[in-house]
């Protein structure tokens, strides 16, 4: 049976002073505001739902929370009052009311938090005095429908809300439970509270707080105002807050539903807006049946348009995860209604119109959300579908008060992908719960088995010991796509391999938390460098950044001061110009992977890359050399896009429509289900789409230049590029044009005329080389020939033999003489060695008529290893050979002669 929500509107007469003027939310919105502003309070825009401030907690759940540091002192606060509206998210952790969503009239996953923070300023008497006013006088709520709850230990309040509001004491309630104290979270600033109850009328069911009734909708707490006093630092110490403050907390949706004579939040304007908007494209009416499916999918839209135009994206784990939790629960009830295409997706422009004025990112985050929404209402259609079909054959056999096997839970979580608190949504009519002992079970299995399959790097001692920190910490959240810096707690300590719960200054370590902001190397891209610091004054210098088992981030680095100790809170700064050189270097190489493919073709594809701050380096598949006109090609269409100055967007997508959609995915490499896809261009004119994980620059112009450096062979049909970005481009440019102009101070003309004059320097050098060796070759022989005197030879045996040591003759030009005294003599074999640039160049060479006696190879060899060298070459008549001992060249000359004895006698 379906709950049926009764309208309570028509039948509820409120007697407001203001009745005629209901106001809109937005209105309720801004009285607040003005009226605290006029009272000397500083308005503070909302913080982002994903807290920058705070690492345990999931998401903002509070309006307190982004002033946490100015409670406790940590931070001196810059006013002493202030006021905001403030975008909150309970679905989880300690403030958890996804549960009731849709089931009661007042409960929200998302919801504005409407405040009023003194910090070491007023205290209780002006915070209750202020409050009165705004209810009575701002809003005209009626006196007498309003009652207060104290904390019993309060006297002070219970007395002031006599004094300023002279409520009688059967309107001030005791309270001694834990209602009436008030913490963020497990830590952080708390303290007693008062809170204010609205009576809707007898006609609606429930009794005031404290009764036994209290969970009915006839009183509703529409304010709480707590006296922070304490903050709570961990399970067992509570400390005294330097100044005491004051936090108070409206539910915007609460009262704006008061002001428009409602007991009912989901019956205020927006939240009407969008249920009709659900109706008119379900073809559905928001009441009887479907009541409760409006209401869920009008309030999970708005917390997933909020938390996605925030930066969060669905993942199955850390907060993608609720994200993707609140979507498919939505996702649910949409198929309830028996409507089976994309529904929440149509929604987010009508939400863009209702919010975005006060929330400009909605506006800004719509395409993206819109995507988003589409990609997984479309993924989850066939599993939900035959999940659910699943589900209902199994609740057949089930009644009223029954369990579900945890092992059909489980199946639907894990070949489904049916949340867990789905799969209880769904049973909830029925009265059915889950098994949880056996889910536990079969989730405890699945893990065991996944350890076994994990094949890792190969070192099975360190892989067991991230599987174990994986098991018992879960996955390190990675914030650093939104964050430069942010908060975590440092899960695990590791040093030489070991878990530790501290270590000590000097320590190289590894850190481990439950978020971060640094990136983990994988696609190429580098790690994250930076430093880690606590409160505590420990400074940690990180020098790298790894994955390990798929999700942890483990943070290399050494302990510069302090001791660090395991649940340490962790702030984390990334080394700035390090990430934006990445960055830009990695944005680069996408520009460069499609230049390649535009100017060499569709062939070319990604074999690897690096992607660091100082250069990338691509390798791609090309069968030969790519010339310097391609390259040029490449560089100038890779600058033209830096100067348009395109945006690089990032969305999320099913990875088969992505690659069908023709983003470039690598070959061989495994991509789950849903991919990140990197899109750099104009919107819609995309120049480069590419699945890829990394981090990259906002727009191409902070790329700054870009420049190839180096074109060589890596393999057979791969080429490797190194290229340059900003900076380094321009530095490196700078470094060739000093090159040039040193080059043309020594050659002494203008940088123009360089290459001119390198070319006539080389061709008078080569011009000088054959005039030099034919001047040799005259000294030499034409120098004896001129003074008539043959060479000397004298006879071995019966043959004349000429051997000689010269200096400086070229080996090329060794043989020229050779053949110059041969013709002189007629008849001789001639030996010549020439001592040049310190090594031994030989020639011997016997006149045609004593070939047959004289063998020139042999003897250049006899020769050649006088001088210490092997071999020798060439025929009978000529031969030639070196060797590097050229001291002995006389040597050679004599051992030639003495061989030449023993051929010859
Ligand atoms: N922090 C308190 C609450 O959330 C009052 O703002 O209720």
């Amino acid at each position: 049976m379906f709950v049926v929500i009764i309208s309570t509107k028509l039948l509820f007469s409120i007697n407001l002073k203001d009745c005629d003027s209901m106001k809109l939310t937005s209105e309720v919105r801004s009285t607040f505001l003005e009226f605290f502003k006029g009272n000397g309070h500083e308005i503070v825009n909302s913080s982002p739902l994903v807290p920058r401030n705070d690492p345990t907690l999931m998401f903002t759940n509070a309006g307190m929370v982004p002033f946490k540091d100015l409670f406790t002192g940590k931070v001196t606060p810059p006013y002493t009052r202030a006021a905001s509206a403030q975008k909150c998210v309970r679905a989880g952790g300690k403030h958890n009311d996804l549960d009731n969503v849709g089931y009661t009239t007042r409960h929200h996953t998302f919801f504005e938090m409407l405040g009023n923070f003194s910090f070491g300023g007023y205290f209780k008497e002006e915070a209750i005095s202020l409050a009165w006013d705004l209810l009575i006088k701002e809003f005209g709520l009626p006196e007498e429908k309003l009652l207060v709850t104290v904390h019993s230990s309060d006297e002070e309040a219970a007395g002031l809300w006599t004094k300023i509001a002279g409520l009688r004491n059967d309107r001030i309630i005791q309270i001694d439970s834990n209602d009436n104290f008030w913490s963020m979270g497990e830590t952080g600033p708390c303290g007693p509270c008062t809170e204010v109850f609205y009576d809707h009328g007898e006609h609606i069911s429930g009794g005031p707080p404290g009764s036994e009734n209290e969970d009915g909708d006839r009183f509703v707490e529409i304010w709480n105002l707590v006296f922070m006093q304490y903050e709570q630092v961990s399970a067992e110490e509570r400390v005294v807050l330097p100044k005491p403050c004051v936090d108070t907390g409206m539910g915007l949706e609460r009262m704006t539903a008061i002001l428009q004579g409602t007991n009912d939040n989901y019956e205020t304007d927006i939240m009407t807006k969008l249920q009709t908007s659900v109706a008119s494209l379900s073809s559905t009416h928001s009441s009887g049946d479907f009541a409760i499916s409006h209401r869920v999918i009008a309030d999970h839209l708005r917390a997933v348009c909020f938390l996605i135009a925030d930066g969060v994206l669905p993942s199955n784990d850390g907060r993608g995860y609720v994200l993707r939790r609140i979507m498919r629960r939505a996702m649910r009830h949409a198929h309830l209604m028996g409507w089976k295409k994309p529904l929440l997706s149509e929604l987010v422009s009508v939400l863009a119109q209702e919010m975005g004025d006060q929330y400009p990112e909605l506006e800004r985050a719509k395409p993206l959300t819109r995507e988003t929404l589409l990609m997984e209402e479309n993924r989850f259609k066939s599993m939900l579908e035959r999940g659910l079909k699943l589900l209902d054959d199994e609740m057949e056999h089930l009644d009223a008060g029954a369990l579900l096997s945890g092992h059909v839970a489980f199946k639907l979580y894990d070949t489904y992908g049916f949340p867990i608190d789905l799969t209880e949504d769904a049973l909830r009519d029925k009265g059915i719960k889950i098994d949880y002992e056996s889910f536990n079970l079969a989730m405890a299995q699945q893990k065991a088995d996944a350890r076994k399959a994990w094949t890792g790097s190969g070192d099975s001692s360190t892989d067991k010991l991230w599987f174990e920190i994986l098991e018992s910490h879960g996955v390190s959240e990675f914030l650093g796509y939104d964050s430069v810096s942010a908060q975590g707690i440092a899960s695990a300590i590791v040093v030489n391999g070991s878990l530790v719960d501290h270590a000590k200054q000097g320590a190289a370590v590894i850190i481990v938390a439950n978020q971060t902001p640094f990136y983990a190397e994988s696609g190429g891209q580098v790690g994250d460098r930076g430093y880690i610091s606590t409160e505590n004054g420990v400074y940690i210098k990180i020098t790298d950044t790894k994955k390990k088992v798929d999700s942890l981030h483990l943070h290399i680095g050494e302990i510069e001061r302090g001791h660090l100790y395991t649940n340490d809170e962790l702030l984390f700064g990334i080394d700035l110009e390090h990430r934006a050189s990445v960055q830009r270097n990695h944005s680069a190489t996408h520009l460069l992977h499609s230049a390649l493919r535009q100017v060499l073709g569709s062939h070319v594809t990604q074999k690897g890359s690096l992607v660091a701050h100082n250069r990338l380096r691509f390798d791609l598949s090309h069968p030969k050399p790519i010339t310097v006109k391609e390259l040029i090609e490449v560089e100038s269409l890779i600058n033209e896009q830096i100067r348009n100055n395109g945006r690089v967007s990032t969305k999320l997508m099913d990875s088969a429509t992505a690659i069908d959609s023709g983003a470039m995915a690598l070959f061989g490499e495994k991509y789950d289900n849903e991919v990140r896809v990197v899109s750099i261009g104009e919107k819609d004119h995309s120049w480069s789409v590419e699945l890829c994980g990394g981090t990259h620059a906002d727009q191409t112009g902070d790329i700054g230049f870009f420049v190839i450096i180096d074109e060589t062979a890596v393999g057979s049909g791969v080429r490797r590029l190194e290229a340059l970005t900003g900076l380094a481009a321009e530095e490196w440019v700078r470094s060739q044009k000093q090159i040039l102009h040193s080059a043309s101070q020594a050659l002494k003309v203008s940088v123009h005329d360089v290459t001119e004059r390198i070319t006539s320097v080389l061709q008078e050098k080569k011009l000088l080389q054959e005039e030099l060796s034919t001047l040799r070759k005259k000294i030499i022989s034409g120098s004896e020939r001129s003074n008539n005197i043959k060479p000397i030879t004298k006879l071995v045996g019966k043959v004349p033999f000429y051997g000689s040591v010269l200096q400086d003759v070229p080996a090329k030009d060794l043989k020229g003489l050779a053949d110059e005294f041969k013709n002189s003599l007629g008849t001789a074999v001639i030996a010549l060695v020439s001592i040049f640039d310190n090594k031994a160049s030989l020639v011997v060479s016997a006149t045609s008529d004593l070939v047959d006696t004289v063998d020139s190879v042999a003897l250049v060899r006899i020769g050649a290893a006088a001088v210490g060298g092997k071999g020798g070459g060439g025929r009978r008549d000529m031969a030639q050979a070196g060797g590097p001992a050229y001291q002995n060249a006389d040597q050679a000359i004599v051992e030639i002669e003495k061989y030449l004895t023993s051929l010859c006698s």
